[in-house]
C-alpha cells in the first residue's frame, strides 16, 4: 500500500524486505500510552462493530485475512503487531476479527496508513469504514495529513477512501512490481473541518 508495503506488491510473495527508514527521517513511537493495549476504542455498536488495537493473540485472525485476500505473509503480520511505532488495529463483526489495519506516525505531523484489509465475508458491512474512522479520532494527535497509496485498479479502495475525506493528490508510475500505478490520497485534518 505504502512505504514498506510496497515491497510485497513489487515481489507478491517474495519474503520480506526490511523497511527504508531513512526515506522516514526517523520514526516517533506511536502514543500508546495513551491507548494501551487491548484499549476498547470507540464502539460502533449499532453496526455490531468493534474496533480495538491489536494484541498478539490476534495474530492467527490476521494472518488468515491476509491469505484471503492480500499477499502479506505471517512474518510480516507478526512484524507489524510488534513494531513499537506501528499502530495496528483489528474490527470485530459479530465477535469475530473481521478486518485490520496498520499506519505508522511519520515525523513530524504525518499519519501513513500501510494496509486496510477486511475478510472476504465481512465486506460492505462498514468494517473498513470503522477502522478507518477508528485511527483518525483516536490516534491522529498532532497529525496535520493522513497518506496511503492505492492501487489505481482498485475502484472500491478508492471510494472507500473518498467516502472517509480522502482525496487524489498525485500518482506514482508503475509504483507496484507488476507495473501498476498507484493513486496517492490524503486526507488534510489541518485545512477541513473534521470530515468523521
Ligand atoms: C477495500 C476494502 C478494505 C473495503 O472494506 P469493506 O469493509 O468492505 O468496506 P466498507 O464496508 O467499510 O465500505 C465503505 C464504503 O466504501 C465503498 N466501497 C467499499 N468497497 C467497495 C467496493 N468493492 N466497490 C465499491 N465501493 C466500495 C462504498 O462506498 C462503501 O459504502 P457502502 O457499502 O455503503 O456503499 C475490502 O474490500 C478489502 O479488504 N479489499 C482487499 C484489500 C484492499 O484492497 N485493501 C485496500 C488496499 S489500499
Amino acid at each position: 500500500m505504502g512505504l514498506w508495503a510496497r515491497a510485497p506488491h513489487r515481489a507478491p510473495g517474495s519474503g520480506w524486505r526490511e523497511p527504508n527508514m531513512s526515506r522516514l527521517g526517523g520514526i516517533s513511537p506511536a502514543p500508546q500510552s495513551l491507548f494501551p493495549r487491548n484499549f476498547p476504542l470507540r464502539a460502533f455498536a449499532s453496526e455490531g462493530i468493534s474496533p480495538r488495537i491489536a494484541t498478539d493473540a490476534d495474530l492467527p485472525a490476521l494472518v488468515a485475512i491476509e491469505q484471503a485476500c492480500c499477499n502479506w505473509n505471517a512474518a510480516q503480520v507478526a512484524e507489524e503487531l510488534l513494531r513499537p511505532t506501528a499502530i495496528v488495529l483489528v474490527a470485530e463483526l459479530d465477535s469475530q476479527v473481521a478486518g485490520w489495519l496498520v499506519a505508522w506516525r511519520v515525523p513530524p505531523d504525518e499519519l501513513q496508513i500501510l494496509q486496510v484489509a477486511v475478510a472476504p465475508a465481512c465486506r460492505r458491512r462498514g468494517v473498513a469504514r470503522a477502522l478507518l474512522t477508528a485511527m483518525v479520532r483516536e490516534h491522529s494527535g498532532g497529525v496535520a495529513v493522513v497518506l496511503l497509496e492505492v492501487r489505481a485498479s482498485n475502484e472500491g479502495a478508492i471510494k472507500l477512501y473518498e467516502d472517509i475525506g480522502f482525496v487524489s493528490v498525485g500518482r506514482r508510475r508503475r509504483f507496484y512490481s507488476d507495473g501498476e500505478d498507484a493513486i496517492l490520497m490524503n486526507l488534510n485534518l489541518e485545512c477541513c473541518a473534521a470530515p468523521l
